[in-house]
């Protein structure tokens, strides 16, 4: 599902991860865990080809369904997007040269908004709090059903309610889907089973 081999990432020279190796299987759960600023977030922009390889490689299978949940605070950027939480969600379900949705995405979009329990759906993304925020990004990532998520604490900011949800709902996703999950965490106190740790 995903290889990364002597993966060295960085900014303007400046090397932040060095030669990094690791292989994730279909089904996989990894952690990556390390202090502020080690490169958790810039490793997984690494994977989606948002921050350039420096050294080594990346290899993804082809056509395969990939969904991230960026770190809440990068997420703000555009308080006045003009667009509802529903049709928000629904952007989970866009593929590439894809035109329309079918009832089968607004169906998986719905199921996701009920059970990460968002309930004002013609609101825009300005007028959320945090966690009900970090619950529509939830929502549309799981909504697409994909066989790669790559999440960023994604539990930050949700309340114990939150947390279950996410936890039972991302179980669902791997038994269902055989979901490969990449996660970034600070959590010691998870009911999920990681088969890695990787601290940075
Ligand atoms: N766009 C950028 N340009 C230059 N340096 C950057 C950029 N993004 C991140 N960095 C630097 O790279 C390092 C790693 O950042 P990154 O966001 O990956 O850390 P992190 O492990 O996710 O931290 P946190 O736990 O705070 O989320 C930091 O020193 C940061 O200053
Ligand atoms: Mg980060």
């Amino acid at each position: 599902m995903l290889c990364v081999n002597n993966l060295s990432l960085g900014y303007s020279g400046h090397i932040i991860i060095e030669e990094l190796s690791f292989e994730l299987a279909s089904g996989g759960l990894i952690f990556v865990t390390g202090a502020n600023g080690s490169g958790k977030s810039t490793l997984l922009r690494g994977i989606l080809g948002l921050t350039k390889i420096l050294l080594g490689e990346i290899k993804i299978n082809k056509g395969i369904k990939i969904a991230y949940v960026p770190q809440a605070e990068a997420e703000r950027t555009e308080y006045n997007f003009p667009a509802s939480i529903r049709e928000i969600v629904l952007m989970g379900r866009q593929r590439p040269f894809k035109l329309f949705y079918n009832s089968r995405d607004v169906q998986a979009a719905s199921y996701a908004m009920t059970r990460f329990e968002i309930n004002n759906l013609d609101a825009q993304l300005g007028q959320l709090s945090g966690g009900q925020m970090r619950r529509v990004l939830l929502a549309r990532a799981f909504c697409a059903e994909p066989d790669l998520l790559l999440l960023d604490e994604p539990c930050a900011g949700l309340d114990a309610s939150g947390r279950e949800i996410f936890y039972d709902y991302l179980n669902d996703l791997r038994l269902k889907y055989n979901t490969a999950v990449l996660m970034v965490t600070h959590d010691d106190n998870l009911n999920l089973k990681p088969d890695k740790i990787i601290n940075l």
